[in-house]
């Protein structure tokens, strides 16, 4: 099979000697899909599961030996969920010694916050406001990937979410579409560098097109009934960041949006992505999600789903045997043109072709690389800056943190203290199970030996099993730990209570009615403060949680999420003033489940809430506030800073006029420290009411203290305009508001017009 792949190369030699217009790669594809039966274009379009040693025995009780003969014959495109560079070799070896043409596989696996050096889940580290951390972590995840045999990872997810009750929240960017936009373009970056070819880089994918996180009642695989106006500037802004950044797949969603199954829409994935964003990788189908068009109503059986999916642009089927099982009837029937198929192979192809597979289709499998590779100090020195640089300080009273030196005890309590799992996260691909540095662990080697620490972790969280795919079971009655807690605490001069979610209560297939904290952690919480205020809160979760209570009693609050690999030494690092928290909410902090969905950038309505309960006839509830708990882009510092000097280049301006914004802020406190300076516009009149305030900037500076800096802004008809409901993007004219500052509810203000 090598000589035909060799033949070929060898012709695009020739080709481009003699200067074709035709690129190599074009070239290249062109030629191998001219050589394939409709059979072979249709098993590239095919992507199947492998859970085990390939050339293995197969597991006796299910259709593997099946798969087994469909990979020798050139029946499978790809696999997902084959990890190692031993195993990959012996699948690739299966596929390119055995079928006719020698295509090889691309192998696809979940790589969503490291591969075995776990990294902030991405919720967590878009907190950190600096998208250069997310390129770092993409990087060193797609090295480890690529080192274990991996060529492709089903990541960034760019779901805008806006409803904490779902728990996918914890694998986005949180709630606003350029602070995703931001973080999409640099994971992309980080996964695929600007060498696809190259053994240290991985195909992205950016997913799940679309709406998924807009999910009904937080509900995963809810339908999604949103109108256009939504749908493209909140939903699909992200994706056209990833498609600018040359994103090489997508993946659809399981979803449908306002009845049309997302892997069913034409118009999103050939009218809006290969149309008008011109994206040439392909799509691939989120599991079965072509097959669940039949339980959606959207197909009365396999072949109907088939059909409609290859003209609506999914390109590749994962896991649905739709494609393998009914193209070929559809196609001898007429129903599907050949021209679907062709440009559906074309694109895996070429994505494969960039890869460097077919100059060697054993590039990844490296076990050297394996063991040098993975897991190495460097990388995890890099999860402990990119985790402390997410963590956010949402709640600092009397100065309680940075923990004083003059401190003699403290008292470490709760059920993830000693947890090393739990901050590993959901989607941890090949984390070592309880390899986390628990928040214990980190606290007694950064608190020094004239410290006591007493450890007591009061109660468990979660019993039994704990799996990705199974239901947590929680703790509600066993309190056999409190007593040993609370004496703990008596004795402590400060309190360090690490209390959230467990890994697993985050994540897919894991949403909530409830955010408040399980099981018996807000008990244990007033007990421990009966005996001592003096309380951190460690907050460890995968989302937003409504923690009113502990808002209004705990003296610190510092929101952890599940922060990695090095999650004890950050969290450290954080509470005794080695560096200074600048993390920012990326996701709005509810005060209640019933104020969901709640959001930063809300519009007016023609009754604008009243602040408070008990005022009838307003957009307000009479049993909550609408504010939240904690706003989106809040985060507390050990440092101040000062704005001063809002500056506007113009006070009118054309459509396609700019305005540059500038302000000086200032270091005001006494330790240095990272300031994340955030610019919101209100566009305040227009054809589609817009929000209040929207983020249109964001710059993360360091300052020393004292220490002044001006930060400007450019505002362009790129920040300025939006989409009516049609997808049209449009520049009004009229007053646009400029607010500058550290969280959306303390700016300096400005205006300008634009004529
Ligand atoms: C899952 C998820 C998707 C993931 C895929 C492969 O169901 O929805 O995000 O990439 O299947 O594991």
């Amino acid at each position: 099979m090598k000589q035909t792949i060799g033949f070929i190369i060898l012709l695009l030699g020739l080709a481009s000697c003699s200067g074709g217009s035709v690129s190599e790669e074009e070239q290249f594809v062109g030629d191998l899909l001219a050589k394939m039966t409709l059979e072979e274009k249709i098993g590239q379009l095919n992507q199947r599961t492998g859970q085990w040693e390939m050339t293995g025995p197969a597991p006796k009780n299910d259709n593997s030996q099946q798969l087994l003969d469909d990979l020798k014959n050139g029946r499978v495109g790809s696999m997902l969920n084959v990890v190692g560079a031993d195993a990959t070799r012996k699948a690739q070896k299966l596929v390119v010694e055995n079928s006719r043409l020698g295509i090889p596989l691309i192998f696809g696996y979940d790589v969503i916050h490291g591969q075995k050096t776990m990294f902030p889940i991405p919720l967590g580290e878009a907190a950190s406001w600096n998208p250069d951390l997310a390129k770092l972590s993409s990087q060193i995840a797609a090295k480890e990937a690529a080192a274990m045999g991996l060529h492709w990872t089903f990541a960034p997810m760019l779901d805008v979410g806006r409803d904490a009750r779902w728990g996918r929240v914890m694998e986005g960017a949180g709630e606003d579409a350029f602070l995703g936009s931001v973080f999409a373009k640099a994971r992309v970056e980080g996964f695929q560098g600007d060498d696809l070819s190259s053994e240290l880089t991985i195909a992205a994918c950016a997913k799940h097109f679309a709406g998924y996180a807009f999910s009904e009642s937080g509900r995963d695989y809810n339908v999604v009934e949103i109108g256009g106006e939504s749908l493209h500037n909140l939903v699909l802004p992200p994706f056209k960041a990833a498609t600018d950044a040359d994103v090489a797949t997508f993946m659809n969603a399981f979803n449908t949006i306002d009845g049309m199954p997302a892997t069913a829409s034409s118009y999103l994935q050939r009218t809006v992505l290969k149309g008008q964003w011109g994206f040439d990788g392909f799509v691939v189908s989120d599991w079965n999600s072509i097959g669940e068009m039949i339980e959606h109503g959207a197909a009365a059986n396999l072949k109907e789903a088939a059909e409609r999916a290859i003209l609506a642009g999914s390109d590749m089927d994962m896991e649905a045997h739709a494609y393998v099982g009914h193209l070929k009837e559809l196609i001898e029937e007429g129903a599907v043109d050949i021209k679907y198929i062709d440009d559906a192979v074309r694109r895996i192809l070429t994505i494969k072709y960039r890869l460097g597979l077919f100059e060697d289709p054993y590039r990844y499998c490296d076990e050297n690389k394996e063991k040098d590779l993975i897991y190495t100090a460097e990388h995890r020195e890099a999860a402990r800056k990119i985790a402390r640089e997410s963590m956010v300080l949402l709640k600092n009273n009397n100065g309680i943190l940075p923990i004083d030196k003059e401190v003699k005890s403290i008292a470490v309590i709760g059920p993830l203290a000693d947890d090393k799992d739990s901050p590993l996260g959901n989607w941890r691909a090949q984390a070592i199970p309880n390899s986390a540095v628990s928040l214990i662990e980190g606290v007694r080697e950064a608190a020094g030996s004239d410290v006591k620490i007493n450890f007591a972790k009061g109660c468990d969280l979660s019993i039994g099993k704990r799996t990705f795919f199974d239901f947590m079971t929680i703790n509600e009655d066993d309190r056999s730990g409190f007593k040993e807690a609370i004496r703990a605490a008596k004795k402590s001069d400060v309190v360090l209570l690490a209390i959230g979610e467990d890994a697993f209560q985050s994540g897919e297939g894991r949403s909530q009615t409830d955010i408040g904290l399980a099981g018996l952690q807000m008990e244990l919480f007033d007990e421990i403060y009966k005996v001592n205020k003096n309380i951190v809160v460690v907050l460890m979760t995968g989302r937003p949680v409504a923690i009113p209570e502990i808002a209004e009693k705990a003296t610190a609050i510092l929101e952890t999420w599940h922060a990695g690999s090095e999650a004890g030494h950050a969290m450290a690092d954080v509470l005794f003033g080695k560096y200074n928290p600048s993390g920012k909410l990326p996701m709005t902090f509810p005060r209640n489940v019933g104020q969901i969905p709640i959001y930063y950038n809300y519009k007016n309505t023609g009754r604008p809430g009243a602040e408070g309960a008990g005022q009838t006839l307003w957009s307000c509830f009479t049993d909550s506030p609408n504010s939240p708990l904690y706003a989106f882009g809040h985060g507390l510092s050990y440092t101040s800073f000062t704005y001063s000097d809002l500056k506007i280049s113009e006070n009118v301006i054309s459509a396609d006029g700019n305005v540059i914004v500038s302000v000086t802020v200032k270091n005001s406190g006494d330790v240095a420290g990272e300031e994340v300076v955030q610019l919101y516009i209100q566009d305040e009149v227009a054809t589609y009411a817009r929000p209040v305030i929207e983020l249109k900037g964001f710059d993360k500076i360091a300052l020393a203290p004292n220490e002044s800096k001006e930060v400007q802004f450019s505002l362009t008809n790129a920040e300025l305009g939006y989409f009516h409901p049609n997808g049209t993007y449009m520049v009004e004219p009229g007053t646009f508001k400029v607010m500058i500052g550290g969280s959306p509810s303390s700016t300096l203000k400005s205006s300008f017009e634009i004529k």
